[in-house]
């Protein structure tokens, strides 16, 4: 592909303009502001790019990106500090997830996240072909939601890792796996599960998830929905969901159901030891109020004991390089 360059590009300036400008909603992409040439998919805006000793840089044509910005929403105040906090909190209940941090520039914040399609082999950056589960079970990219009809949910994406032979990440269970996202994607009231953010990396061990990426407490902003992009049991909506939903999830999954109240209570206890030890400030707070809500739910649950086939041991994610 011919390009305007033929190296690398630094485009921290560029990325420091853009916050400064005034926060409407008619204001550029980053994206076309950077002059990227490489876009990745999804709805909000983001930019592919190496984050290396605090700038941002492009990299020359043909060399890997080996992160993700995403920068402030002019529609969802807050997003990135949003993003990240969710993220820290899975981490903190022992779920794999994309490794990601906040940068504080001088007008504004960014999400950045290391990419997991990734790794490094005798210091080179290797691309790890990854395709989301949209593409798996052969949707329209804009089929997102179960409750358009548009496919069968968090039971779709199971059958297909079962006929495909996906496991979960680290060669892991994927129906625990599975089960194990629902149940912290309704702790932390993130309502946009849908098959897009759940990716399939095809690397040298078969095919197996990704680590969890692109999770949001939506609940937070009052104007969106409150359905789930896939029902959980027979619930569709977040706030009508009960134990018996993921009783009933568990069923879909193949799982027993004792593997996923035990979960719940699991993650229950993490997110609490969490938001203990280090009290959330700002959207971080914001959060924590609705996760301790739902926490309070899972206490009037069932506690079975956790069965040995409900754990899962989830290996630590594969390195590439520092910011
Ligand atoms: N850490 C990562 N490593 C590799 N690929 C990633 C990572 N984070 C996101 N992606 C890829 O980029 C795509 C879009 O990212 P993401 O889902 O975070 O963005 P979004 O715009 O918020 O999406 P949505 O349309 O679901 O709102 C993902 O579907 C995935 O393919
Ligand atoms: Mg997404």
């Amino acid at each position: 592909m011919k390009t305007d360059y033929d190296g690398e590009r630094d485009v921290t300036n560029n990325i420091d303009q853009w916050l400064a400008m005034p926060d409407d909603a008619c204001r550029p992409s980053l994206f076309s502001t950077c002059r990227a040439r490489l876009s990745i998919a999804g709805t909000q805006d983001k930019l592919p790019c190496i984050a290396r000793g605090g700038r941002y840089i492009l990299p020359a044509p043909g060399t890997p990106t080996t992160h993700i910005v995403k920068p402030p929403s002019p529609f969802f105040p807050g997003l990135p500090e949003n993003e990240a906090f969710c993220l820290d909190l899975a981490s903190a209940c022992g779920l794999p997830c994309a490794e990601s941090g906040l940068d504080f520039r001088r007008d504004g914040v960014l999400f950045v996240t290391k990419r997991w399609d990734r790794r490094s082999r005798q210091d080179r950056i290797e691309r790890i072909h990854q395709e989301d589960m949209r593409q798996v079970l052969g949707l329209r990219p804009e089929s997102k939601y179960q409750e358009s009809g548009d496919y069968g949910g968090l039971p779709a994406i199971f059958e297909a890792a079962r006929r495909h032979g996906i496991k979960g990440p680290g060669g892991t269970d994927p129906a625990m796996f599975l089960a194990m996202a629902a149940v912290f994607s309704w702790l932390a009231g993130n309502c946009d599960a849908h098959a897009g953010n759940f990716a399939v990396l095809h690397g040298p061990e078969g095919p197996q998830f990704a680590p969890l990426y692109d999770i949001v407490c939506t609940r937070v902003y009052p104007n969106l929905a409150t359905e789930l992009a896939m029902t959980i049991g027979g619930a569709s909506d977040a706030q009508a969901v009960r134990e018996e939903d993921f009783v009933q999830l568990a069923g879909e999954l193949d799982l027993a159901p004792e593997c996923l109240l035990a979960e719940a209570h699991r993650q229950k206890e993490a997110l609490r030891r969490r938001l203990a030890a280090r009290p959330a400030s700002g959207m971080g707070a914001e959060v924590a109020r609705f996760v301790e809500e739902r926490c309070a739910d899972v206490d009037c649950w069932q506690d079975p004991r956790p069965r040995a086939e409900c754990t899962q041991p989830f290996a630590p994610p594969s390195s590439v390089p520092q910011r």
